[in-house]
C-alpha cells in the first residue's frame, strides 16, 4: 500500500485522456496532473528541448514525492524516456511501449498504422518496439502536426469539416496500407477519433496511447502492491498558462468539468 500521489504530465491537454482513464480504474488515487501549456506543442521541437522541457516538468512531479510518474505524451516517451527512468529512482511509464504491445496483440493482418508528432515519428520508437515485439508486422507511418492544434482550439467534433478534411489528407496511405489497427501516438488524438474512425471505416482498431498507457501502470502499481487504500483520491492540476483557458478546454478532454485545484507554475525554474 502506498498513498502517495501519481504524477502524470503532458506538453499540454492531450495528457488528460490518460488522466481521465486512471481516475476511472484507480478512484482511490491522488493524483497531479501537470500540463505544459506555456510551451506545448513538443512535438515541433528538437529532440534536445524536449529532453530539456521532460527533465523540468518531471523535477516539478517529484516536489509532490509520488510514487510513479506517468508521461502521458506521445513525444516525451518517444524521445526522452530511457533518459528520464534512468535518473530518477522512481517507476515512469510512457506511452509506447504499452501501445505497441496492444497494436500487435490486435493485428490480424500484421498491418499496423501510426499516426503521431513529427518528433514522436522522426524517433522510430514505435516501429522499434513493434519490430521486437512481431517482426513481420509492417507498419505505415505519418506525421500528423495540424492534429494537436486543431485538437487544443477545439476544433474536433463530428462534422467539423475542417478536421474530417485534414484527417483524409493524413490517414489516406495508412488507409490504402489496409491496416487494421491504428495507434494514435499521440495523447491529443482520441478527440479525434471520431472523424479518424468515420474515414478509416469499420474493422479498424483505434489504439487510444494514453488509455493503454494508464491501463499498464495501473496493473503494474496493483502487481507491486503500490496502490493507494482510500475510497476517493484527488485531483491536482498545475499548468504553465493561464488556468482559466486550461479549465475550460480541458472539460472537453476529461468529458466532465474540471474537479480540483488548477495552479499556475514556472517550470521553467526547476
Ligand atoms: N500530447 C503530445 C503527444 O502525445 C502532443 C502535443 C505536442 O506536440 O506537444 O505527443
Amino acid at each position: 500500500m502506498d498513498n502517495r500521489p501519481i504524477g502524470v504530465f503532458d506538453s499540454g491537454l492531450g495528457g488528460l485522456t490518460a488522466l481521465r482513464e486512471l481516475r476511472r480504474i484507480l478512484p482511490g488515487e491522488d493524483l497531479v496532473y501537470f500540463g505544459d501549456t506555456g510551451r506545448v506543442p513538443y512535438g515541433t521541437k528538437g529532440r534536445d528541448t524536449i529532453l530539456r522541457y521532460a527533465r523540468q516538468d518531471v523535477a516539478f512531479l517529484r516536489t509532490f514525492d509520488p510514487k510513479a510518474i506517468v508521461v502521458a505524451c506521445g513525444t516525451v516517451s518517444a524521445n526522452a524516456l530511457t533518459e528520464l527512468t534512468a535518473e530518477n529512482p522512481l517507476p515512469i511509464f510512457g506511452v509506447v511501449s504499452p501501445a505497441a504491445r496492444a497494436a500487435v496483440e490486435h493485428t490480424q493482418k500484421k498491418q499496423v498504422g501510426l499516426i503521431g508528432t513529427s518528433a514522436s515519428i522522426r524517433s522510430g520508437a514505435y516501429e522499434r518496439e513493434i519490430a521486437a515485439l512481431a517482426p513481420a508486422v509492417t507498419v505505415t507511418a505519418r506525421a500528423c502536426p495540424l492534429f494537436v492544434p486543431l485538437v487544443e482550439n477545439g476544433r474536433f467534433r463530428p462534422g467539423d469539416r475542417v478536421a474530417e478534411l485534414v484527417v483524409e489528407e493524413y490517414l489516406a496511405p495508412i488507409k490504402a496500407a489496409g491496416v487494421d489497427a491504428l495507434v494514435l501516438g499521440c495523447t491529443h488524438y482520441p478527440l479525434l477519433s471520431g472523424a479518424i474512425a468515420a474515414f478509416m471505416g469499420p474493422g479498424v482498431e483505434l489504439i487510444d496511447t494514453g488509455a493503454v498507457c494508464a491501463g499498464y501502470a495501473a496493473r503494474l502499481l496493483e502487481e507491486q502492491g503500490l496502490l493507494a487504500q482510500r475510497a476517493q483520491g484527488s485531483c491536482r492540476f498545475y499548468v504553465s498558462d493561464s488556468t482559466e483557458d486550461f479549465s475550460h478546454l480541458a472539460a472537453l478532454f476529461l468529458g466532465a468539468a474540471v474537479e480540483g485545484t488548477v495552479e499556475r507554475v514556472d517550470v521553467g525554474a526547476y
